[in-house]
């Protein structure tokens, strides 16, 4: 058995190991009991699409169509596909090509932003906690605090201007989002947002490099997780692998050209007291052509206590003590990533 090393580039070890390799021991993510739910194609049918446009809609009814569509999308999947959202296709393609390029570069100048500290505001790496986990994911990251602080990488060239408008863009389409959801639970259209505090929000931009993997059926890009975040809009270059979680089985997300696929995160889970889902999803591998991923993440203010808004849980039970958002992002990003099991720590047994 081969047991590769402890944290190469994947990219620069796939090439090096080559198609026919066999894959190496520490990175047989079968031990994973949830790994061998089933798959179904049935269900991939339903994932919900939401026209993003219709949301903004100045018509009453339009629009309170639309919520009450992002609510329910909210409630039983946890994910969805939005289209018309306003995001240009150039430069969707542009985001992703100036990342792709980024992992292009020679390995010295990528390791220059190897750093194992979750809180570093700029990182590059692989797997997803090298040091914690006793299994490795076939992936290189890059991860990039953007906002309070901006901090993408200013190589390649222009890789900060397009990555900078894709966030700024990203950032709006985000907090229309919140208001959407505020107002599908009943409440002020600036709930979420406030409960995540409106100017220092946090977002981070996590790129993903899956290089071909020699033996795909055993490997995994990344282990099942919910994101630790509010909201994570998801594009991709077109090749697929995503996979989430539904009725107890694995279902394969079809990349739509020009949609941008939008995860549930757990601090929308915890806020709505569970009413929202934190969707489980894991990213699965090929064996011929590279994937690249780009998730911008939104969640709330490192400084922000971050609980079940009152109204929501009214005369019910509350179902998660709070947490300060920092403190939980460093926890998450420092441990191994295991399904829910950061939230988990939050429930309230009965
Ligand atoms: C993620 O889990 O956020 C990344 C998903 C993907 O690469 O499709
Ligand atoms: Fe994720």
């Amino acid at each position: 058995n081969i047991h590769a090393p402890k944290a190469p580039s994947i990219k620069a070890f796939a090439e090096a190991i080559g198609q026919a390799a066999a894959l190496p021991s520490n990175y047989n993510s079968l031990v994973d009991p949830r790994d061998k739910d089933e798959v179904d194609d049935s269900l991939a049918a339903l994932i919900p699409v939401i026209d993003f446009s219709l949301l903004t809609s100045k018509d009453p009814e339009i629009h309170a169509k639309a919520v009450h569509d992002l609510g329910k999308a909210c409630t039983e999947w946890g994910f969805f596909l939005i289209v018309n959202h306003g995001m240009s296709d150039n430069l969707m393609k542009d985001v992703i090509e100036a990342t792709r390029n980024f992992f292009e570069l020679p390995d010295e100048e990528k390791q220059e932003f190897s750093d194992t500290s979750a809180a570093s505001p700029l990182r590059y790496g692989s797997s997803f906690n090298v040091q914690a986990e006793s299994v490795h994911f076939w992936r290189d990251y890059l991860k990039a605090f953007t906002h309070p602080q901006f901090s993408i990488p200013n190589k390649p060239a222009g890789f900060r201007d397009v990555a900078a408008e894709y966030c700024h863009k990203g950032r709006e389409i985000t907090k229309e989002l919140y208001r959407g959801m505020s107002e599908s639970l009943g409440l002020e259209a600036n709930a979420i947002a406030d409960a995540f505090g409106f100017d220092t929000d946090f977002q981070f931009y996590i790129a993903n490099l899956y290089p071909p993997c020699p033996q795909p059926e055993l490997a995994l890009g990344q282990p099942p997780h919910s994101d630790n975040t509010a909201i994570t809009l998801l594009i991709e270059n077109g090749i697929g692998g995503l996979q989430v979680y539904q009725r107890g089985k694995w279902v394969k997300v079809k990349p739509i050209p020009g949609s941008i696929m939008v995860n549930i995160g757990d601090q929308l889970e915890l806020v709505t007291n569970g009413k929202y889902n934190g969707v489980l999803h894991r990213v699965t591998l090929n064996n011929n052509v590279t994937r690249v991923s780009l998730a911008l993440a939104h969640g709330p203010s490192f400084d922000k206590f971050v609980c079940p808004i009152p109204e929501i849980v009214k005369d019910g039970k509350l179902e998660f003590k709070g947490m300060n958002y920092g403190e939980y992002f460093y926890n998450q990003q420092s441990t191994q990533l295991v399904g829910k099991s950061r939230l988990d720590l939050l429930r309230i047994s009965s």
